[in-house]
């Protein structure tokens, strides 16, 4: 498979602007871009660039936003991905209400992994292979190398048959719901978003392909595309060799 094209900067910001244009070169490109969304720090940031800089040069009508993963609790408590993308991004551009398709976490998890299994089921294109596909999925990932919610100590769920799957943080025991990595590896394209020196270690064992990579998920991240971006700032690049 062909490496991944590695897009290293210097700052957070110079994160943020340089995947706020790559979105925008993406969006435009398309006459309608179905994307997965991202918990955590750096895609908070990245929201915030959009919001502002890129408000008005984002054709947002033609864009549907789903999400890789949420955390089972109310759409208004803090732990929200939702209530955070609502804060950073969507309450600041111009995009319909039936254009987002969020994970109730607040349901039965166990019902809603499945729900929102089918939602991705009928609403997305299928590839050739009959499974749903997303134009672009954008993930974080963890200091202890998960990404959306599948966590090392669950890495099976990574290879699950379903579309979504119920997961649990290892420290918190909060319930999560996620998708698996059917989805994300039959996406048209894959951008992670990692910033900040907690990540320096998981990411130069996964793009260096040593130590113990094969056992945080975020190393089985490899779309069929082959179009796998990772934007990283100085910090989490550091020990990148090659
Ligand atoms: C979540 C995320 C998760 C996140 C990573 C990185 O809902 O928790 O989707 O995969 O992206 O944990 O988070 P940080 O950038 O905050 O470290």
């Amino acid at each position: 498979k062909k490496r991944m094209q590695l897009h290293i900067y210097d700052t957070k910001q110079q994160v943020a602007e340089a995947f706020s244009k790559y979105l925008t070169e993406f969006i435009a490109s398309r006459p309608a871009v179905h994307m997965a969304l991202s918990g955590g720090s750096t895609p908070k940031i990245v929201f915030d660039k959009l919001a502002t800089d890129y408000a008005t040069s984002i054709d947002w009508k033609k864009v549907h936003l789903y999400w890789g993963d949420e955390r089972c609790v109310a759409p208004t408590d803090d732990d929200s991905n939702y209530k955070m993308t609502v804060e950073h991004l969507i309450s600041k551009i111009d995009i319909p209400e039936e254009n987002i398709h969020r994970i109730k976490g607040e349901s039965d998890p166990q019902e809603e992994a499945q729900r929102y299994g089918k939602v991705l089921q009928s609403k997305l294109p299928n590839g050739a292979n009959k499974i749903p596909q997303f134009d672009l999925v954008i993930l974080g990932m963890g200091d202890d190398g998960h990404t959306a919610s599948i966590f090392p100590h669950e890495i099976d769920l990574w290879h699950s048959d379903a579309n979504c799957t119920v997961a649990i943080h290892p420290d918190s025991g909060q319930k999560r719901v996620s998708i698996t990595g059917k989805i994300i590896n039959n996406s048209e394209a894959v951008a992670f978003l990692v910033t900040g020196e907690s990540k320096t270690e998981k990411v130069q064992e996964i793009i260096n392909k040593t130590g113990d990579f094969e056992q945080y998920p975020a190393s089985l991240v490899a779309p069929e595309s082959e179009n796998l971006h990772w934007f990283l700032d100085a910090a989490a690049a550091k020990g990148i060799t090659s």
